[in-house]
């Protein structure tokens, strides 16, 4: 596990401001100047530095830098520009520009006594996160990033209100820890995140009070999971349904149900995929990685409800035991398959374990989450996730819930006519419908598995698990993408009190 960035909290020492040999950012409101009790010269140039044309077109969130300034020891002062009445995504920006800059050297932040300190630390922290535990000191960075655990990154934030600070910072935490352990997950390569690897990770959170079960082959054959099955019958590792449980609120009380696709790699099997860019199928786990995450951030705040997290995880292979293209596969709902393209195992995967999902917990709503299809990229690109739902007020909610966290989502629609793509001549349903609308009919697929009346919603994160580009608050790689804004779900739709 990386971890990232270290955070203390401490009062305004104005002598260890000046003795500082790291790196200094300080939070400016426009117009207004520092008052840091630092030597005339350092003020003189902090003020001269806010006045100059780049000064004076600093947006809230972003940062001017002053190396090596006057009269002090510092390496650098950064100014990062944050209006006293600032919005979230502000502060949370103002904090990603300094966890951008964070090198090994410790950085002091002085935050004043700004109120939205805490989701500055949460977006320093979150752009902070490097993963570089495969780097060793032997590649060229390896000094900037060398994974020894003396060597993270230290962050002291001296404000006024040093304990109020960290109070407010505790939420952000569990949060910051959640994305982290998702970000890993999906950062992780495929010979090391097994899908034993990846059950085992997720069975240690027990120590956090989840309960957890993994549920092995044998127990998934009995169960009738052929489609879940069908797609890791090529793989040398076994696949694996996980169950995770969040019981913080009334007892009784129907739970969250939060499905992820986990497919640890994904080859396309039999319909095997073209050899550039393949690499990238490490990620196919992203929907897993998120639910998993998302159940982290909730029992380490102790949520106050009930949420139960389910992933399916399997590895698509080919192999002479694997899955054809015309197999025909029977789910555990009873409806039959046909297998057109064995890289269309997502939707196969999520069926059964939807199915599951709804039998044993009666949920008060289903979300799953899944790299479902490239066609999402095609749409939506990597700024936004796609999301599907039988239900309005649920799809309005996570909405929602993603626009105040700032993770990008739009919907798109469900519809009968669709199913016409997916009907088969020789079973129930083809798990593909061509190329029109391919994630519409990867949905309509899935809501076959979705009991009548039952609330659902579908995230396929295809475009925004593992963008080509760092985002506002991640670096290049997996962004965590989801488990923010179904932490805020969760907050705002099913706690109580
Ligand atoms: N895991 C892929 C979808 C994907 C593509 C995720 C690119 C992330 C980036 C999925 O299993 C898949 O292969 N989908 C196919 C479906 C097709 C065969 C109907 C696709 O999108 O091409
Ligand atoms: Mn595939
Ligand atoms: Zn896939």
């Amino acid at each position: 596990m990386t971890h990232p960035v270290e955070i203390q909290f401490t009062p305004i020492a104005t002598e260890q401001l000046a003795a500082h040999q790291g790196r200094i950012a300080v939070l400016v409101s426009p117009g207004v100047a520092p008052k840091l009790g630092l030597p005339k010269s350092t003020r003189d140039a902090v003020r001269r530095a806010m006045e100059s044309a780049e000064g004076q077109k600093l947006k809230p969130g972003q940062a001017l830098e002053l190396s090596y300034p006057a009269g002090i020891e510092a390496e650098a002062i950064q100014l990062v520009a944050l209006p006293a009445r600032s919005t979230v995504q502000q502060a949370r920006k103002a904090g990603a520009a300094i966890g951008a800059r964070l090198g090994k050297v410790h950085t002091l932040v002085v935050a004043g006594n700004h109120k939205q300190a805490g989701d500055v630390a949460l977006g320093l922290a979150l752009r902070g996160y490097d993963f570089s535990i495969y780097h060793t000191e032997s590649s060229d960075d390896g000094g900037e990033t060398a994974a020894s655990a003396a060597e993270k990154p230290r962050v002291t934030f001296m404000a006024k209100d040093p304990e109020a600070l960290a109070k407010a910072a505790k939420d952000g935490a569990a949060v910051a820890e959640g994305v982290f352990f998702t970000r890993d997950l999906v950062n992780e390569p495929a010979n090391i995140l097994t899908t034993s690897d990846f059950a085992d990770r997720l069975k240690a959170m027990e120590e956090l009070g989840l309960t957890v079960e993994v549920l092995d082959e044998p127990e998934l054959e009995k169960l009738g999971m052929r489609a879940l099955l069908g797609v890791g019958q090529g793989s040398e590792s076994p696949s694996k349904v996980v169950v995770m449980q969040w019981n913080g609120g009334k007892k009784g009380d129907a739970p969250l149900a939060l499905v992820g696709k986990g497919v640890v790699f994904d080859t396309g099997g039999i319909s095997i995929k073209p050899a550039a860019g393949m690499e990238e199928m490490t990620m196919d786990m992203g929907g897993a990685g998120v639910v998993a995450g998302v159940m982290r951030t909730l029992a380490l705040r102790r949520a106050k409800a009930n949420v139960v997290g389910l992933v399916g995880l399997v590895e698509n292979m080919p192999d002479g035991r694997a899955q054809r293209p015309g197999d025909i596969v029977k789910s555990m709902k009873g409806d039959t398959i046909e297998v057109i393209n064995t890289d269309a195992e997502g939707r196969l995967v999520l069926a059964d374990v939807l199915w599951y999902a709804q039998q044993r917990f009666e949920p008060a709503a289903v979300i799953d989450l899944a790299t479902l299809t490239g066609a999402v990229i095609i749409a939506l690109g990597h700024d936004n996730a796609g999301v599907f739902a039988n239900d309005d007020a649920l799809a309005g909610d996570v909405l929602k819930a993603a626009g105040a966290e700032g993770e990008g989502a739009w919907r798109l629609p469900l519809g009968p006519g669709y199913d016409k793509l997916i009907k088969s001549r020789l079973a129930d349903i083809k798990n593909t419908g061509g190329r029109p609308a391919g994630s519409i009919t990867a949905a309509q697929f899935l809501q076959r598995f979705i009991r009548k009346d039952q609330p659902w919603a579908h995230i396929d994160i295809a475009g925004v698990a593992l963008p080509p580009s760092a985002t506002d608050l991640a670096p290049k790689g997996a962004t965590g993408w989801g488990v923010m804004t179904l932490n805020r779900l969760v907050r705002d739709k099913f706690e109580k009190g």
